[in-house]
């Protein structure tokens, strides 16, 4: 099993570290004094603004704040008495025992791609930003409709003149807080000042729709953030623990099928069957229950180590943010961490679980609603398939 809570794990402070001056050592375990080293050589990278070369630091960045978000979800709705057409199961079942009550899915004409473009215009004008002025984008995504990343198409379909680099990241129901944090780690290091978040899924692509244990889940959705670098005070990750553990991978996924590739060469090694057949992948396969116990067990330790290292008590968290995945399970972790009811944002009755997306999409309905407001802190916390986890402590705003 792997955890990390920081790149500089050693320099995490505990509750109660007295944190000496001129270490240079974020709450959040960035170390700073490397940064100091790169701003020096970076005043003459500056002068010379091609491209390739304003990527390299050019700054010295000691904080990172969320400035805008967006979201966009297909225009098909699918209710559960939709899907009690299909399989054997019914309204009520669905809702009792995961508070899903109507799911998107794609369809026609509409793709991933062009919802996370819709969200992210939607983070770019929230924020009132130019998309000429973004240096980086992440796409947060385990169902690109291109297996060698979304990201970049993206890029060009926000115009983005300037070409910042953009590349995906795989983490399932995780993607999102992953992202998150790879974005603060991009500015702390050095060279990129704004960097867009997107998470994004569309996981009606990979269901089995006559399997009622997991058809009746999953949803289709985008959402993305702004993230924008800012002084220390401002900063709005306060905190975060990360995790994976591959042992669990056999309760959750959606592995390719047809693997013939051994079938290529005979004992003698010659070869036999080439070329090798065409590749796809499976439906998700989930052991729903190994799954409930996992989330049930680790999310709340993850964010209760966030909490720990942001020195915060979950009662002075505004807001608790929980990958959408299953309203009892969302219940669950509140309870163990002592939230609550009302401090919890919940939204999964209308879009069910849409992955990478549903932190996002979340997070934007309850900031244009009123409810989360700047300076508000969240604790947010993705898990799923992998099994990867990780909580972020952050303020809005
Ligand atoms: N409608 C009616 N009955 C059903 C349905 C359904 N849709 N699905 C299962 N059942 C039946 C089962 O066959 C079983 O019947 P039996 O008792 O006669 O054998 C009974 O209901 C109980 O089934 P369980 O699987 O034990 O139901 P459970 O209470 O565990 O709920 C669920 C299933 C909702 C899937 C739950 O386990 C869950 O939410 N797990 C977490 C899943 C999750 O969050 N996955 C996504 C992770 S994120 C990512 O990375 C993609």
């Amino acid at each position: 099993m792997a955890n990390a809570s920081g790149f500089f794990t050693p320099s995490v402070p505990r509750l109660g570290t007295k944190i000496q001056p001129f270490t240079g050592i974020s709450r959040s375990g960035f170390c700073f004094s490397r940064r100091v080293v790169c701003s020096s050589a970076i005043e003459g990278a500056e002068k010379h603004a091609s491209p390739s070369e304003s990527r390299v630091p050019k700054l010295v960045s000691k904080g990172c704040k969320l400035v805008g978000c967006g979201s966009a979800v297909p225009s098909l709705s699918v209710s559960n008495d939709d899907l009690s057409k299909m399989v054997d199961t019914s309204d009520e079942w669905i809702s009792v025992r995961t508070g899903i009550r109507n799911r998107r899915v794609i369809s026609g004409k509409e793709s991933l791609k062009n919802l996370a473009v819709e969200a992210a215009r939607k983070a770019l004008e929230m924020a009132d930003f130019d998309p000429n002025d973004l240096d980086l984008i992440l796409m947060c995504t385990s169902t690109p409709e291109d297996i060698f990343g979304a990201a970049p198409q993206i890029q060009r379909e926000l115009g983005c003149k300037k070409s910042p680099l953009a590349y995906d990241i795989t983490a399932a129901c995780s993607g999102f807080v992953l992202g998150l944090v790879s974005a603060a780690c991009h500015i702390r290091g050095g060279g990129f000042r704004n960097v867009l978040v997107i998470g994004a899924d569309g996981l009606s692509r990979f269901v089995d729709w006559t399997d009622r244990g997991t058809c009746i889940l999953f949803g289709d959705a985008a959402g993305a953030v702004l993230v924008q670098a800012c002084d220390a005070e401002e900063d709005g990750l306060l905190s975060f623990d990360l995790n994976s553990d591959g042992e669990g991978a056999r309760h959750l996924g959606a592995p390719m099928t047809d693997d013939k590739t051994e079938e290529l060469l005979g004992s003698n090694g010659s070869v036999l069957n080439f070329p090798p057949k065409r590749s796809s992948y499976s439906c998700i396969q989930m052991n729903g229950k190994e799954v409930f116990r996992f989330a049930v067990r680790c999310v709340p330790q993850s964010i209760e180590s966030a909490l720990e290292k942001a020195g915060l008590a979950s009662s002075s968290v505004d807001w608790l943010l929980l990958h959408q995945a299953n309203q009892r399970i969302i219940d669950a972790v509140a309870t163990r961490l002592e939230f609550p009811q009302e401090k919890v944002i919940s939204n999964l009755a209308n879009y069910g679980n849409t992955s990478a997306a549903s932190i996002p999409l979340a997070l934007d309905e309850a900031v244009r609603s009123g409810k989360v407001k700047p300076g508000h802190t969240i604790a947010t916390a993705g898990f799923g398939a992998g099994l990867t986890w990780g909580s972020a402590v952050i303020r809005w705003g």
